[in-house]
């Protein structure tokens, strides 16, 4: 896709007046403002519904814009070489003289911090005097926007831009880990365990429980259609579409594939768009067939898991 260059420039001018637009990353879009700015700070947690205790995480340029606001250390350093930009998302210490909106850390001296991977925004952080705060643009609690037109479902004309960036690569959200003692995952997602492990070569926590609530926003239900979703089905019930990961034979007007093969980077990529569309297509409920619990797939299983607490 061509960077449209009057796009970029018109973003620039809406986010310098403190206003909020959505980016394309290549996780999900994001709902995106001056994060030194308390007035676009305000809005974004306006907008989304977003209770106020749920932080928002920043982004980034590259380390050098980073570091003027936060402390690193080395499991850091080692994870923002190998993997930045690309799908995780750092907890850090924030410097004394951070200009972070306490806005959008809720008051924490700790900040969310991630290097998202899109040409588009890559290009409009490098032109910005300051780092753009912006959680998933989507209306807090439901299911995440991958492309223009679904945020322009959850939000219409009250957001005043969206930079078209295509359908989000990945489709999942980043990984988030706190890396400021001994390393650990507060959230599955785009980027794997297995490959953080192989880089950091220590034991890391994995603190994804709900119920434990040390990254706020992990809350219980989230990412929810809206219906109720049922899991690990071999067996739906009336009125229910059937969410699949590959194709079969004798398919019936119900079912919905999330990939040709099984292939769980393409259900990824399908999963939310998916259940947007089931959601419109009047369905009851959900049902979801097994999906195997290696790689991708865990985050995968962790989001429908809480979307099925609806
Ligand atoms: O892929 C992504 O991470 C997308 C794209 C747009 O970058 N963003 C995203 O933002 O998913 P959001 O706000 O929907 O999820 C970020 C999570 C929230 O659950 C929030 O509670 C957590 O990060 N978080 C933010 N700051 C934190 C902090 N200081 N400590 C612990 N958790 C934090
Ligand atoms: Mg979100």
């Amino acid at each position: 896709m061509k960077t449209n260059l009057s796009n970029i420039k018109k973003a620039k001018k809406l986010l310098n007046k403190s206003e909020c637009i959505a980016i394309p990353t290549e996780t999900v879009y994001g709902l995106a403002g001056n994060a030194y700015s308390n007035t676009a700070c305000k809005k974004i947690f306006k907008l989304k519904k977003r209770p106020k205790n749920n932080p928002l995480i920043v982004h980034y340029f590259n380390l050098q814009h980073l570091e003027k606001d936060c402390h690193i250390n080395d499991d850091f350093k080692k994870l923002y070489e190998e993997f930045c930009p690309g799908p995780i998302t750092f907890i850090l210490n924030l410097k004394k003289n951070s200009k972070i909106s306490k806005f959008a850390t809720n008051n924490r001296n700790t900040l969310g911090v991630r290097f998202p991977k899109h040409r588009i925004t890559m290009n409009l952080l490098k032109q910005l005097k300051f780092p753009l705060a912006a959680p998933s643009a989507n209306i807090s609690s439901k299911v995440s926007a991958v492309s223009s037109s679904d945020v322009k479902e959850d939000f219409g004309k009250k957001i005043k831009f969206i930079l078209e960036g295509g359908r989000s690569k990945i489709g999942l959200e980043s990984t988030i880990i706190d890396t400021r003692n001994k390393p650990k995952i507060l959230r599955l997602g785009g980027l794997n365990l297995s490959k953080i492990k192989g880089i950091l070569k220590k034991k890391i926590t994995i603190n994804n429980n709900p119920s434990k609530i040390s990254a706020p926003g992990q809350f219980k239900v989230h990412y929810s259609p809206g219906i109720p979703i049922r899991l690990n089905v071999n067996k739906i019930k009336n009125n229910e579409a059937y969410l699949l990961i590959k194709n079969r034979k004798n398919i019936k007007p119900n079912y919905y594939f999330l990939s040709k093969k099984g292939d769980l980077n393409e259900v990824a990529k399908n999963l939310y768009s998916t259940l947007r569309k089931i959601k419109k297509s009047n369905f009851k409920s959900i049902a979801v067939c097994k999906i195997p619990n290696v790689g991708l797939g865990k985050a995968i299983n962790d989001r429908l898991l809480r979307a099925s607490k609806f």
